[in-house]
């Protein structure tokens, strides 16, 4: 699953580049993703124009960035401590702020810096879901659910560390290309609803992510994918 899904992120980040110079691309915490990263950073890595590659974060767990939990940390040590990509192109949530709330308006900026539009357009955004159907720190009936104008939001998860900043569903929803990664069976009661619920996105918060002009791909290894009926 990794392997393929590294083969199709390197042709988008290369599209990209080719048409507009530039391509962001958003990483995201959890395991998952973390064969994928390292393949980017292998077997991959000069297939890649990293020069003109900018990498933001979906969410992060407010925790200083060399703490074993932070998503930055895990991006650093399986791809980026190993890639030619500028450091000025690399765009870690802050964790240093007394606020997460004042933390998730900094990087508000630091993205308005970087997209002028009136909403952010990121090329590529990888993301997991939990088997609560959770995705970037968007998790279940959570407040940050509900908002709609800013791109960034400060937010509480039910698991350790329980302060996140996440990116909102109007910041993810604009992308060009989302990609899920799935693995394990104890995710296929959560992809299942997802992909065939009724969008109820409350309840599965990856349901959410639906783009406008973009497109969704959802990579899954076989135990995620397996048959199952959805339990109600
Ligand atoms: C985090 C995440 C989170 C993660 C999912 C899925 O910081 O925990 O960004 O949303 O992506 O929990 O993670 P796995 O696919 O590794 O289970």
């Amino acid at each position: 699953m990794s392997q393929r899904t590294a083969e199709a992120a390197v042709r988008t980040i290369n599209d990209t580049v080719q048409t507009a110079g530039t391509c962001s691309i958003v990483l995201s915490g959890g395991s998952t993703r973390r064969t994928l990263y390292s393949l980017l950073a292998s077997q991959f890595r000069a297939q890649i124009p990293w020069a003109h590659v900018h990498v933001f974060w979906g969410d992060e767990r407010y925790v200083p960035p060399e703490d074993s939990r932070s998503n930055f940390r895990m991006a650093r040590e399986t791809l980026l401590d190993h890639v030619p990509c500028p450091p000025a192109n690399i765009h870690p949530m802050p964790t240093h702020f007394p606020s997460a709330d004042v933390a998730a308006r900094d990087y508000e900026l630091t993205l308005r810096n970087h997209f002028v539009e009136e909403w952010p357009r990121f090329d590529l955004v990888l993301l997991g879901i939990g088997d609560d159907g959770h995705t970037a720190s968007l998790f279940p009936g959570s407040l940050a659910l509900a908002e709609r104008t800013r791109w960034v939001v400060a937010a509480q998860a039910p698991v350790e560390p329980h302060v996140r900043l996440t990116l909102t569903l109007p910041a993810l929803t604009r992308a060009a290309a989302v990609y899920f990664l799935v693995a394990g069976a104890p995710k296929a009661d959560a992809l299942r609803h997802v992909l065939e619920g009724r969008g109820d996105w409350i309840k599965y918060p990856a349901a959410g992510v639906r783009l406008g002009t973009g497109s969704v791909i959802w990579w899954a290894d076989r135990e995620a994918a397996a048959m199952r009926n959805v339990s109600q």
